[in-house]
């Protein structure tokens, strides 16, 4: 794992409230597939700053924004409302239609443990190692997915049914991704190319190590997530999803 994420102080720039430093944060987005800045102004409006890269998208609950911070209910779980790590997915895998184009998170307050930091690798850097034949098979054959055994103790679950490289319904490819909730029992093709991309993964995933007040905003098409994990329970981010 490498802990690398570059930085991009905006301090100077009160992020991107010139169109020129917009821009340039945008081309970055584009190139990396993510954009992290920190040093923002205390009164910095993170989820104005959001819906300049989109359309807010309700989240599981109905609300807009998301707050993840662990809630002891949710210890026995996998679940994002807990302490401990995740396993690389992308957003809303197990919607029907259109999953979030980009997934933004804020840092309410950050780990005081050295834990908990957001990881990110690039879902179409791994696709382009397949092989012709195996590409052909995660854009063709279709798996179920289901919520996180979290979210449906919650009563918000849901199943859909989706290639893991769909390249047929937007105008770029959908990697939809869970190691967890991707249901392919029996099927020992997929379950190595899984075990393959959850490899992959650790292998080029960078860390981002949170400060207070920063924002991250990266492309859920193309980037696959996770956390480490943490002990400090006031760890609080927000997260808001756009279309
Ligand atoms: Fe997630």
């Amino acid at each position: 794992m490498v802990y690398s994420a570059d930085r991009n102080s905006a301090a100077d720039d009160a992020a991107g409230t010139s169109t020129q430093v917009f821009e340039a944060q945008k081309r970055r987005l584009e190139s990396d597939g993510y954009l992290y800045l920190e040093d923002l102004p205390e009164d910095f409006d993170h989820l104005a700053f959001a819906q300049r890269f989109g359309t807010l998208m309700p989240q599981y609950d109905g609300e807009i924004v998301w707050s993840i911070k662990a809630d002891p209910k949710f210890d026995d779980h996998y679940h994002s409302l807990n302490t401990k790590k995740l396993n690389p997915h992308t957003e809303c895998y197990e919607f029907e239609g259109t999953p979030p184009r980009y997934l933004a998170l804020w840092c309410v307050h950050p780990a005081s443990c050295g834990g908990g930091l957001t990881t990110l690798a690039d879902g179409y850097r791994f696709i382009e190692q397949l092989s012709d034949s195996d590409r052909r098979y995660v854009s063709e054959k279709r798996f179920p997915y289901c919520s996180s055994s979290g979210i449906q103790a919650s009563n918000l679950g849901r199943v859909a049914e989706h290639p893991m490289y769909d390249t047929s319904s937007q105008d770029r490819p959908i990697v939809r991704y869970s190691f967890n909730c991707m249901q392919r029992d029996g099927d020992a093709r997929m379950e190595e190319i899984a075990q393959r991309f959850k490899q992959f993964f650790h292998d080029t995933c960078v860390g981002i190590e949170w400060k207070k007040n920063a924002f991250l905003i990266w492309d859920n098409f193309r980037i696959l997530h996770s956390r480490t994990a943490y002990k400090d329970r006031a760890r609080e981010l927000r997260r808001v999803w756009l279309s």
